[in-house]
């Protein structure tokens, strides 16, 4: 095992201290575009690893997600990065170590350990999957390759960066709540899509088709209180559909949903917009 391995290698500006499958780590370039800082507030009702937030390090924003012990994290890494990631690798990385992490309840532990335990699961097990059995319990499998640590400097920077970010743990719906006139949203949810196998599978109820309803009736109320936002989703009938409404743009990608190799494959991805895209040069002015 090489030492960056132990201890974390430092990573480019701006990733997230998390594995997330589903994220959407590649389309940053393209969802960067649609973010200025003439917005007072950047909100992510499903932050998961909140790829788009490190990358663009808001002043101000509102992350939420209904996984609890995901945002037990991101509030627990704030607190101290440093002791975090010095609990982290002190952890053997094998696979007696993982399966005794894995068994311990959530419940049981304080939640600095809570937020250990969370992290260590996310960083090694099969391809930074987030799965529960019914009884909500973490049931991912340890991976098969080794995936190396961030450093003790990105748990820095990544804690820093979320210094003023409000946390609501919850459905998308209460995040958006907290929604004002000059704030920009970006909706990443799971794809509930039921004619084929995808990975959904975050929690204990998985989001489905109806939940897509709800969240158009959200889109609506956005535009009409003239805050501009962004979807990103897998093409599907209900994206096809959403898309019809708004603004929207499909595209290939290289998609790494855990585990399926059918959706290693490319496939299309919509973004779904209600503000007008801007060039990629006024973007990054
Ligand atoms: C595709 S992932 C988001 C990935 C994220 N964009 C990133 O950069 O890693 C979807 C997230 O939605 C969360 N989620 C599932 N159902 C939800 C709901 N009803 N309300 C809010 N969050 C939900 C999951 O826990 C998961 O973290």
């Amino acid at each position: 095992m090489k030492l960056e391995d132990l201890v974390g290698r430092e990573r480019p500006q701006g990733r997230s201290f998390l594995r997330w499958a589903g994220s959407k780590r590649k389309l940053i370039p393209k969802l960067e575009r649609f973010w200025s800082e003439k917005y007072s507030r950047y909100v992510e009702p499903f932050a998961g690893s909140a790829c788009l937030f490190f990358s663009l390090k808001p002043k101000m924003a509102i992350l939420g997600d209904t996984n609890v012990e995901l945002i037990n994290t991101y509030l627990v890494l704030r607190e101290n990065p440093e002791r975090m990631h010095r609990r982290l690798v002190a952890i053997p990385r094998d696979k007696k170590t993982y399966y005794q992490w894995r068994a311990k309840s959530p419940m049981d532990l304080d939640r600095e350990t809570r937020a250990l335990r969370f992290v260590y699961l996310n960083h090694n097990c099969f391809n930074g999957i987030y799965r529960t059995n019914v009884k909500g319990q973490f049931n991912v499998p340890i991976g098969t390759k080794l995936a190396s640590y961030l450093s003790r400097n990105d748990f820095a920077r990544c804690a820093s960066a979320l210094a003023s970010v409000k946390f609501v743990p919850g459905d998308f719906a209460e995040t958006l709540s907290n929604v004002e006139k000059g704030d920009f949203v970006y909706l990443d949810p799971p794809y509930a899509v039921s004619s084929r196998r995808v990975f959904r599978e975050y929690g204990i109820k998985p989001f489905g088709v109806e939940d897509i309803e709800r969240l158009s009736v959200e889109l609506n109320r956005l535009h009409k209180m003239g805050v501009d936002f962004v979807v990103s989703y897998a093409d599907c009938r209900e994206a096809r559909k959403l898309a019809g409404q708004w603004n929207s743009e499909k595209f290939l990608v290289q998609r790494h949903i855990a585990g399926f190799s059918a959706h290693r494959t490319p496939s299309f991805e919509w973004m779904i917009y209600n503000s007008a895209k801007r060039s990629v040069a006024s973007a990054s002015a």
